[in-house]
C-alpha cells in the first residue's frame, strides 16, 4: 500500500469519519454534566482544540452558543464549514490553546479526548488551565478527558477504530514507541489507512503526549488557585457513576469548576504547601 507522512491532524475528512461517529456518548454526557455540576445556566459552550468540532455542531444543534479554537487551520475549516451548513455562525478559530483570550466570558468548557496531552510541558499546561479559567465566569465547568498513567497496572499501548461511510472507509491504528516516564513523554505512532474506489493509502505521523500519574494531574490542578475539582468520571460517561481516581485509574474525566469566589493569598498558599 502507498505510504504517505504527514500530519494526521491535517486530514480532518478521515479524522471525523473515525472519531466522529463516536460523539453521542460524550454529548449525553456534556448535556448532563453542564447543569449538574456548574452552578446557574449553561449558555454558551467553548472546545479549546476542538479539531473537526464533532462534538460542537452537535451542541450547537442542540441550542448551546459554541465556540471553539485549534491550532490546525485545515481542522477549523472543516469545523467552521460543517457549523455554516447547519445554520450556525462559524465560530472556531485558529490559536493555540496555551495563549487565547475569548470575548465573552464562557459558562462550560470541553476537550473530551486526550488533546490536553498534546501541551508537552508543564508550563503550557498551567497555561492553557489558566485561559480556561480566564474565559470562565463563576461556576462555569471545565469537562476534561485524558488518560492517566497507572501505577500498579501495565497501561495500554494499543487502541484501533474503523468507520466507513458511502465508498470511503477508513482504519486507524495507535500503538506506543516509547514512553519515558521521567521525561513525561509517551510517543505514539498512529496510521490510516484509506480505502477509496480508486485509490488504497495509509498515511503515518507519529503523536506525543505528556504523561500525567493521578497525583501529578492533581499537583497541577492545584497549582491554579480558581479551578476546584467537582467531580469525576471515567469514559464510560455514565453521569450517575462518579469514580474516584486512585493509581489503578486510566481514563478520567475532571470536572473542574471555577470557584464561587477569589482564593485569599492565604488560603491559596497553603493549598500550594499542602498539595
Ligand atoms: C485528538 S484531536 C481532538 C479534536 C476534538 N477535540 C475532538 O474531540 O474530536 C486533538 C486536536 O488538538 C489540536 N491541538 C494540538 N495542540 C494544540 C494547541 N497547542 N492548541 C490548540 N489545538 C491544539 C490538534 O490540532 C487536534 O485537532
Amino acid at each position: 500500500m502507498e505510504t504517505i507522512e504527514g500530519h494526521l491532524y491535517d486530514f480532518p475528512r478521515y479524522y471525523d469519519l473515525v472519531f466522529g461517529s463516536d460523539w453521542k456518548a460524550e454529548f449525553d454526557f456534556l448535556v448532563k454534566c453542564f447543569p449538574k455540576h456548574a452552578t446557574g445556566s449553561v449558555e454558551k459552550v467553548f472546545e479549546p482544540a476542538c479539531g473537526t468540532g464533532r462534538l460542537l455542531y452537535r451542541l450547537a444543534k442542540a441550542g448551546y452558543q459554541v465556540s471553539g479554537l485549534d491550532l490546525n487551520d485545515k481542522a477549523v475549516a472543516y469545523c467552521n464549514q460543517r457549523l455554516r451548513r447547519h445554520g450556525f455562525a462559524d465560530t472556531a478559530f485558529v490559536a493555540d490553546m496555551t495563549d487565547f483570550r475569548l470575548q465573552s466570558e464562557i459558562d462550560a468548557a470541553f476537550n473530551m479526548i486526550n488533546s490536553f496531552r498534546h501541551l508537552q510541558t508543564g508550563d503550557a499546561a498551567r497555561d492553557h488551565l489558566m485561559c480556561v479559567a480566564n474565559s470562565l465566569r463563576r461556576g462555569g465547568v471545565y469537562v476534561l478527558g485524558l488518560h492517566l498513567t497507572p501505577t500498579n497496572v501495565e497501561p495500554s499501548e494499543h487502541e484501533s477504530w474503523s468507520a466507513a461511510r458511502g465508498s470511503l472507509c477508513v482504519n486507524t491504528r495507535l500503538w506506543m514507541i516509547e514512553r519515558d516516564l521521567d521525561e513525561r513523554l509517551e510517543r505514539f505512532c498512529m496510521t490510516y489507512d484509506v480505502y477509496t474506489p480508486t485509490r488504497s493509502f495509509q498515511i503515518q505521523d507519529s503523536i506525543a503526549f505528556r504523561t500525567y500519574t493521578a497525583p501529578q494531574m492533581t499537583e497541577l490542578i492545584d497549582s491554579i488557585d480558581d479551578l476546584e475539582v467537582a467531580a469525576t468520571y471515567d469514559f464510560a460517561y455514565a453521569i450517575d457513576r462518579p469514580i474516584v481516581v486512585d493509581s489503578s485509574t486510566e481514563d478520567v474525566v475532571y470536572v473542574l469548576r471555577k470557584r464561587s469566589a477569589r482564593l485569599n493569598s492565604r488560603a491559596a498558599r497553603t493549598r500550594r504547601v499542602t498539595s
